[in-house]
C-alpha cells in the first residue's frame, strides 16, 4: 500500500445513514476509539459541517477542512476544493482518510483504494446518508464484530 493511500472512513447503518442534522445519530465510544486508532498519525480530509460538528482539530493528526467559508482556524488547513486538499494531503506522505460528509465521500468514492466501514447495528433516525455505491466493486479485506457495529475493511477489486 502506498504511504499516502487514499482511504474512506465512515460509520453507517445498513440504510447508509450517517448523520442527523449536524450530529452523528449514535454514541458508540468503541467506534470512536477505533476511528482514533486507525487515523492517528495520518491526515484527515473533511467538509466544513463535519469539522464544525467536531468543533476542534483532532489531536495527533493533520486535519484539512474543505471549505470556501471557514475563517482561518488554528490547527487546521483550509482548502477551497477537494483537489487542492488532496494535493496538500499528498505532500504530507501519510495515509489520507476521507472523513465525510456527503460531498467529500461522493468525491472520494472513485479515488479511494480502501474503505473502512463500521456497519452500525440497530435502527436510528436521521437525514444524512452516505452516497449510493456499488458494494460489489469492493472486496472484504478483513472484518471484526463488535457489540454495536461490525467493522469491515474493503479494498477496491
Ligand atoms: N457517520 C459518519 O461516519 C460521519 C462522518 C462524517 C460526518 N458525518 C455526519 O455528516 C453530517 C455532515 O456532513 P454534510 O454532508 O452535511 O457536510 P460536510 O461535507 O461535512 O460539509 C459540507 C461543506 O463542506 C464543504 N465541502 C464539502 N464537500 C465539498 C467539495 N467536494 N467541494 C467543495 N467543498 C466541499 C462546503 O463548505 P463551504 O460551504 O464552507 O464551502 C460544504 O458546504 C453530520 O451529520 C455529521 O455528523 C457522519
Amino acid at each position: 500500500m502506498p504511504q499516502n493511500a487514499k482511504i474512506i472512513i465512515v460509520a453507517m447503518t445498513e440504510q447508509r445513514l450517517i448523520g442527523a442534522g449536524d450530529q452523528i445519530p449514535w454514541q458508540i465510544p468503541e467506534e470512536l476509539r477505533l476511528f482514533r486508532e486507525l487515523t492517528t498519525g495520518h491526515t484527515l480530509i473533511m467538509g466544513r459541517h463535519t469539522f464544525e460538528s467536531i468543533g476542534r482539530p483532532l489531536p495527533d493528526r493533520r486535519t484539512i477542512v474543505v471549505s470556501r467559508r471557514l475563517p482561518p482556524t488554528p490547527g487546521v488547513e483550509i482548502c477551497p476544493d477537494l483537489p487542492s486538499a488532496l494535493h496538500l494531503a499528498d505532500s504530507y506522505g501519510r495515509k489520507v482518510f476521507f472523513a465525510g460528509g456527503v460531498g467529500i465521500y461522493r468525491a472520494a468514492l472513485p479515488l479511494a483504494e480502501l474503505m473502512h466501514i463500521s456497519w452500525i447495528k440497530g435502527d436510528y433516525t436521521g437525514d444524512i446518508h452516505f452516497p449510493p455505491f456499488v458494494l460489489e466493486e469492493w472486496q472484504v479485506e478483513s472484518e471484526r464484530d463488535y457489540r454495536q457495529f461490525r467493522h469491515v475493511l474493503y479494498r477496491r477489486w
